[in-house]
């Protein structure tokens, strides 16, 4: 779908960040009052933009509710509670439900049905805290404009569904009539650090779907591990922002290998980096072969558990991103 222009879109002809943050802060302020706001705040971009734009606009009338599932990559929600809690000072509700994610997913290996369960054991954990505050009135939400106007989006796979009927709140939606590139400067101006800003995309279930089949505790382990050295990495080779979305896959294999002279059963990485700009194809990123060995080396390592890489040549189609 051709993009349409911020005059098309009722934003003016001479659209900037800063003009744009002006404008919204004041139209929050007349929609809410002097109401309470609540946001689910998962750290992606869309969230923590309007999470930052709402901080400016009402400050303490907001309540951030951040729900980590287990299945978040290595750092993140330390992030989200330094930046919102520590550095901008938000009413940030923390909630580890860990616990309560994994249990529900142990031994269910079907993809639809590990991503129903975290979509449902989200919206139940969000409600739960969403009850135990106090005349909330709204409900802030991160749609940008390729939600409204596209069904293929990257948002079409969330399977959350919706709140419960007596959490009907009023929407606010500051961010709607914005492409991502226009979310991301927005997010800049107000502050927000490179690495929520420019974040590449990650799936709502997380690194579950990238727990190939049943998600056990140590091979999830095994995810979050590989996928931060990955990460770490491209960010040293120069790779980060450039490739559009890497990260590595666990499936539930083992195969033989050889540690001090004794035989391993263990599982294997594998290491997925693709170009694609709206997600509906992609190509593979030719990473240079010196990282993929350090990578590779430093994988096999550091990894409880590993004892094998591989890297995916697979273009989308007739792969898919994600390995399920
Ligand atoms: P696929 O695997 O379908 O992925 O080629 C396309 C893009 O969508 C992301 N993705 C998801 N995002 N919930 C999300 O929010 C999901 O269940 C989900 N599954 C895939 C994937 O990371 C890629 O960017």
């Amino acid at each position: 779908m051709a993009r349409e222009t911020t005059e098309q879109r009722g934003l003016g002809k001479d659209w900037t960040a800063e003009k744009y943050i002006e404008t919204a802060i004041k139209e929050i302020k007349a929609q809410v009052g002097d109401g309470k706001v609540l946001l689910a705040l998962s750290g992606g971009v869309d969230s923590s933009v309007v999470a930052a734009l709402l901080i400016k606009a009402i400050g303490k009338q907001l309540y951030c509710v951040h729900v980590n599932h287990g299945l978040l990559r290595k750092g993140e929600p330390e992030q989200v509670v330094q930046v919102f809690k520590h550095q901008m000072d938000a009413n940030l509700i923390y909630v580890d439900a860990t616990e309560r994610f994994l249990t529900k997913l142990a031994g269910v290996s079907d993809p639809e049905q590990k991503r129903k369960i975290i979509g449902k054991e989200f919206i139940d954990v969000f409600a739960d805290e969403a009850k135990k505050l106090d005349g909330i009135k709204f409900l802030a939400q991160g749609t940008i404009y390729p939600d409204i106007t596209e069904s293929k989006g990257v948002k079409a796979h969330h399977n959350v569904g919706g709140l419960p009927k007596e959490l009907d709140f009023e929407l606010v939606e500051p961010v709607k009539m914005l492409y991502k590139d226009e979310v991301r400067a927005v997010g800049k101006a107000l502050g927000l650090p490179d690495t929520m800003v420019y974040r590449q995309p990650f799936p709502g279930p997380g690194l579950g779907v990238r727990c190939i089949g049943a998600i056990t505790r140590d091979r999830l382990e095994a995810v979050r591990e590989s996928d931060a050295i990955l990460r770490e990495e491209f960010a040293k080779g120069g790779l980060e922002g450039k490739v559009w979305q890497y990260f590595t896959i666990v499936p539930d294999v083992k195969s033989t290998g050889i540690i001090d002279g004794k035989r391993s059963w263990d599982w294997p990485v594998i290491i997925r980096a693709v170009n694609s700009t709206d997600a509906t194809a992609a190509t593979i990123e030719e990473i240079p072969y010196p990282l993929l060995h350090r990578i590779t080396d430093r994988i096999l390592s550091e990894v409880k558990g590993v004892n094998r890489v591989l890297y995916d040549l697979s273009p989308k189609p007739i792969s898919t991103i994600e390995w399920e």
